[in-house]
């Protein structure tokens, strides 16, 4: 089951991830999941393959998706979330998903510099 807002990226469901319809169903024990992370300028080359969002609806976006994937999910579900730290930090992330803990994660790390920005993947078990 694959959802996006975007209908050129020929999602299974064409749907906004923070007010799931009935149609995707429940019972799913794993979730992988790459939110818009960043805000770039609305003409970006960013915006033109992904979309534009602005951070506070980036914000939005990961909390009503989080607590959609718990409603649409079974106890114990796993999710795999990618996440780039460019404009916000992983750990304000996972505090916007307090009904997924945080197990184990990988970063990626992007370039040598101080201050280079870093993609992680992070497993988050599902809580009661
Ligand atoms: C970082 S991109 C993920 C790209 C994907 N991994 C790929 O390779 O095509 C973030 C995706 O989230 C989608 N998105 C943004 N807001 C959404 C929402 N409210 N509900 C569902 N999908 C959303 C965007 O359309 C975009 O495709």
């Amino acid at each position: 089951m694959f959802v996006d807002i975007r209908a050129e990226v020929n999602p299974t469901i064409v749907a906004d991830s923070t007010k799931l319809p009935e149609s995707v169903g429940s019972g799913y024990d794993l979730v992988v999941w790459d939110p818009p992370h960043m805000c770039c300028g609305p003409k970006s080359n960013m915006a033109k393959s992904y979309g534009y969002h602005k951070t506070g609806e980036i914000l939005s976006i990961v909390e009503g998706t989080g607590r959609e994937a718990h409603r649409v999910t079974k106890p114990n579900a796993l999710m795999a979330l990618k996440w780039n730290d460019h404009d916000i930090r992983l750990q304000r992330i996972f505090d916007l998903l307090p009904h997924w803990e945080p197990l184990f994660g990988h970063l990626v790390k992007k370039g040598g510099s101080i201050g280079a920005s870093h993609t992680f993947w992070a497993m988050l078990r599902r809580l009661e």
